[in-house]
């Protein structure tokens, strides 16, 4: 996820720009760079790291023009560095781009054969490279991005520059986000809405598969084949201040409500339905790699550990192999038994976690294979892993991990699928099955979010004042369980403890009375019938139970207080659907009694110590 601004008026544009960058800095912040008409033509600044790199940079190599367009990255296809920063040029071409074009690599041949030198690892110079040739072929930049785009698979928001139209810049949409401000002589382009609002609150939001020619003047839009486009301007009502958050009180609950779209990012290019199999081609592994795994080691913390234990499962029941999964803070400096034959996954959204990074690498060294599932590109584990598949949730700021959490669940599930596949642990039928079932989840989980706000935050104030939270799963949902408990403690600062419901009769079910919530998880799947027992078990106890379970279970209705009702999904996918409205629980609570929420107390984002 990266965040595009462009500025075409009479100002100068270069502090308009920084100024769009700075509020959309919430969606990268690995290097950022400016593209500026400028006399003697297209003139770049870039810098790695955070944006006052890049101002300090600018400091040095001031840019002056009117017409600029800019760009903060979260790398995806690249390391951080200066080369693979943005605006990418080609000739007289500038481009800043976000979104993940697909068929990279076979652009990439194409322009190499074709004697493109190509100098950055990203997908975006590729664009750059294919409208040049297209400008250089006498095109326009209207006409060359439009045969640009023709070319790309996949998703994306640019908008670019050439030094041959110093009064225009081109912008395009698939997938990505990307709205237009329309100003007083002014217009600006940008990935959202408050990275325009000091500016303009007039805005015009374009669709999938339109582009649009912006000047001075205003915009014209068009769709990518060329027919007209009619758009409203919307006048937004935001103010500036909501809008640091995207709206959003805190970022926790912005990032809760982004995980349709982290998991849309993270399927993309992998989910293969017209195959109805998993595109294994990032996990970096091949079939015979597959066929040779004899056991699998999950090695992870805190809440990648829970993402971790669901992957456990899935291996087991979907790929069949054995697996056993590790805390990594356990794990290293015991001298394990594990060595080659064995494949390491170490799960961590930071990529940077001291004791995952340490017991991934001692059990490199004992000759096992490490895969990294990471969000942050070129971060320590993936670079001292075999291989990497990456997680697309974009930057996680709250402390409280959520979207990657998901995110993290969708790479182990596909990554499970994968390996059954390859090793006919999985029906070619059950294969698509799940495929088409992964690809239903966005929507599943954007509606059971939007379906259960209202209740859950309803239920945290009535709870608020509870001193002990207990949360209770079987199977998949024992994971669900321990991730519900750990989140309510971290930003709450309430005891909660997360447990396999069947293991309560051996000795916790003490700790129920009539004060106690507990939160139990009967999601439709094998274990049905006996964690509903579970929950019985509760309320005979007078606690106060709220069941999570799918939408209109009335035996769970029947045996609770209060019931959740998620989305109905695949029964080996339930975590997808459960855990939002726990996430969403421990978010009101923490609101409520007005901890900080995405900087709770003695927590740091990532950590990096013993
Ligand atoms: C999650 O809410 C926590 N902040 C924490 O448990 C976190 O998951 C853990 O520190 C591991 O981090 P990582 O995924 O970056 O390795």
């Amino acid at each position: 996820m990266c965040g595009i601004v462009g500025y075409i008026g009479n100002e100068p544009s270069a502090p308009i720009l920084l100024d769009g960058l700075r509020r959309l800095e919430y969606r990268g912040y690995d290097s950022a760079g400016l593209a500026v008409h400028s006399p003697g033509g297209v003139q770049v600044v870039r810098a790695v790291g955070k944006l006052r790199n890049l101002e300090r940079a600018l400091e040095e190599r001031p840019l002056h023009g009117t017409v600029g367009i800019g760009h903060t990255r979260w790398a995806t296809h690249g390391r951080p560095s200066e080369v693979n920063a943005h605006p990418h040029v080609a000739g007289p071409v500038a481009v800043v781009h976000n979104g993940i074009i697909e068929n990279h690599v076979a652009l990439r041949n194409e322009l190499r054969a074709a004697g493109c030198e190509i100098l950055s690892d990203t997908d975006t110079e590729l664009v750059a490279h294919l409208v040049r040739r297209e400008v250089d072929g006498g095109a326009n930049l209207e006409t060359a991005v439009r045969k640009t785009l023709s070319r790309l698979h996949g998703a994306y928001a640019i908008a670019v520059l050439s030094t041959l139209e110093p009064q225009r810049i081109v912008v395009a949409k698939n997938s990505s986000p990307l709205v237009l401000g329309i100003g007083e002589g002014a217009t600006y382009c940008a990935s959202d809405v408050p990275a325009l609002l000091p500016y303009t609150r007039d805005m015009l939001f374009l669709e999938d598969g339109e582009m649009a020619v912006l000047e001075g003047s205003g915009a014209t839009v068009t769709t990518v084949e060329g027919a007209p486009v009619k758009r409203a301007i919307q006048r937004i009502d935001w103010s500036p201040a909501m809008a640091e958050k995207a709206g959003y009180k805190h970022f926790m609950l912005k990032e809760i409500f982004e995980q349709p779209r982290a998991l849309e990012d993270t399927f993309r290019g992998r989910l293969d339905r017209q195959a109805g199999d998993i595109n294994g081609a990032e996990i970096g592994l091949t079939d015979a790699d597959a066929a040779d795994i004899k056991r699998v080691v999950l090695l992870a913390c805190g809440t990648s550990h829970h993402a971790a234990m669901a992957g456990r499962y899935w291996l087991e029941s979907l790929a069949r192999i054995p697996t056993v999964v590790e805390l990594a803070s356990e794990f290293r400096g015991r001298d394990a038994v594990v060595g080659a034959g064995d494949l390491i996954i170490a799960v961590s959204q930071s990529g940077e976690t001291l004791d995952t990074l340490v017991a991934a690498k001692e059990a490199k060294q004992k000759g096992a294979k490490v895969l990294a599932i990471a969000n942050v590109i070129g971060s320590a584990i993936p670079r001292m892993s075999d291989a990497t598949f990456y997680t697309h949730a974009g930057p996680e700021i709250g402390v409280a991990s959520t979207k990657c959490f998901s995110a993290q669940l969708a790479n182990l599930v596909m990554f499970a699928i994968w390996l059954g596949r390859r090793r006919d642990a999985l029906s070619p039928e059950r294969t698509r099955e799940l495929v088409e079932a992964l690809a239903r989840l966005p929507q599943q989980m954007a509606d059971t979010l939007n379906g259960t706000r209202q209740l859950v935050a309803n239920l945290a104030r009535r709870y608020v004042d509870a001193r002990d939270v207990l949360f209770l799963g079987r199977g998949l949902s024992f994971p669900i369980a321990l991730e519900g408990a750990l989140k309510l403690k971290e930003i709450s600062y309430v005891h909660a403890e997360g447990y396999a419901a069947g293991e309560m009769k051996h000795g916790p079910i003490a700790l129920i009375d009539a004060r106690v919530p507990v939160l139990v998880l009967v999601p439709r799947d094998d274990n049905y019938e006996r964690s509903l027992s579970n929950l019985q078990e509760a309320k005979a106890r007078e606690a106060m139970v709220i069941a999570i379970a799918n939408e209109g279970d009335v035996d769970a209705r029947d045996a609770s207080d209060d019931l959740i009702e998620v989305a109905a999904v695949d029964p080996a996918l339930t975590p997808f659907l459960t855990v939002l409205p726990l996430q969403l629980y421990s978010y009101y609570v923490a609101d409520f009694k007005g901890t900080d929420v995405d900087q709770p107390r003695n927590l740091a984002k990532t950590v990096t110590v013993e």
